[in-house]
Formats: structure tokens, C-alpha cells, sequence
């Protein structure tokens, strides 16, 4: 299983990004994992780019969401909503379809203990309208964040380390049964 990963958080230091590189070391062996660190590289979107002549930044993010098996989209909440530059990124892809019937994993995180739910049910929405196969297994909202990952990234909480090999079992029966003409 081929998984293309994102972050929305663009901190360097960031606690969802963390959580995300620990997400895919859980991944069930034989899978490969791709992040894309190049949000910022894109434009604002601009609906009137000719598709033919896309900038190469949103060729460089059509192209592996296109390739992956499953997506992975991490995010922070800011403002009760999805980051900007996450938004941004998805409305490059609304008309070229690369996430159409594309199976996908959302993780969101906080240090409140809701955890992001705001921001996931946004998401949520986005990617219904864009034809996503969303794994409902694989939405999962991480509260307290901090308080799940040590001081070296590692995610130290069970619990979550159990939720997320949950969401990979669910994300890799969606691969499996996905339309192989999607
Ligand atoms: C401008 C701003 C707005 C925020 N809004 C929310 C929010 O609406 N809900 C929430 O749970 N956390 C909110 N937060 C807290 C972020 O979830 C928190 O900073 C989180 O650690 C960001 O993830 P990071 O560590 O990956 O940067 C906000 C933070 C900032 C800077």
C-alpha cells in the first residue's frame, strides 16, 4: 500500500506533524510512505489555470496524490477550521479529481481534548464534495496531544498507537476494494 501523507501545520516543530511521521510507522508491513512537505510551494488557487499548464509546484502535488493508494491528511484546527494552506491544497485537486473514489485517512490533533473535531468535520465536508472514499474507521482526533508523544516524537500513548493500526487495517481494506478505474 502506497500512502501519500500531508500536513497541514507548517511549524517546525509541530506536534501534528509528529504525530503523523509516528502514524506511519504503525503501518502494516510491505506499505511505503510518502510526505509531501511542499504545501507552501503552491499558488493561491486560481480556477482559471489552464489544466494544461499548471504551475509545476501543483504538478509536483497532483501527481503523487494521483500515484498514492490512500491519502493521509493531518491538520491542526485554527479558528474552529481546517489551516489555510490545507484548504488551499485541496482546491487545486476539486477539478483535476485526483482524490475522486481515492481512499483517505484524516488525523487531526490538539491540545484541547476535543482534537481537532472541528477542523476534521470541515475536512469531512471538503472531501465528501470532492468524491473521496473517506475511511471512517481512519478519522481519528488525538486530544492533549502533547501528552501522547515523548520528548523524541515518539508516540507514548497505547491507546493511540492502538487507534491508528485501526485505521490502517480500515484504510487497507478500503485500497483493496477500491475501483481499480477510480
Ligand atoms: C491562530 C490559532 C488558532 C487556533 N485555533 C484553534 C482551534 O480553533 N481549536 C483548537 O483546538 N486549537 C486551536 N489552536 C491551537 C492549535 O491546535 C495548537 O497550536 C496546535 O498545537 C497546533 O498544532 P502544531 O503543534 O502541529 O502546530 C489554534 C492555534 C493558533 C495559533
Amino acid at each position: 500500500m502506497r500512502i501519500l501523507a500531508v500536513s497541514g501545520s507548517l511549524r517546525p516543530e509541530s506536534t501534528v506533524t509528529t504525530l503523523m511521521h509516528a502514524a506511519l510507522g504503525l503501518l502494516p508491513p510491505g506499505s511505503e510512505a510518502t510526505v509531501h512537505t511542499a504545501l507552501t510551494a503552491l499558488p493561491y488557487f486560481d480556477p482559471g489555470v489552464d489544466p494544461d499548464d499548471a504551475p509545476a509546484s501543483v504538478r509536483a502535488w497532483r501527481g503523487p496524490v494521483a500515484a498514492a493508494d490512500a491519502v493521509l491528511i493531518a491538520s491542526p484546527e485554527y479558528a474552529h477550521g481546517m489551516p489555510g494552506v490545507l484548504k488551499n491544497a485541496l482546491e487545486w485537486l476539486v477539478g483535476s479529481g485526483e482524490l475522486v473514489g481515492k481512499p483517505v485517512a484524516l488525523l487531526t490533533a490538539s491540545p484541547h481534548p476535543a482534537g481537532g473535531d472541528r477542523a476534521r468535520a470541515w475536512l469531512t465536508e471538503t472531501l465528501t464534495v470532492m468524491s473521496a472514499a473517506l475511511v471512517p474507521e481512519a478519522s481519528l482526533g488525538v486530544g492533549m496531544v502533547r501528552s501522547r508523544l515523548g520528548p523524541d516524537g515518539a508516540l507514548t500513548d497505547p491507546a493511540t498507537a492502538a487507534a491508528l493500526r485501526g485505521a490502517w487495517a480500515a484504510v487497507e481494506r478500503a485500497v483493496r476494494t477500491a475501483p481499480a478505474d477510480r
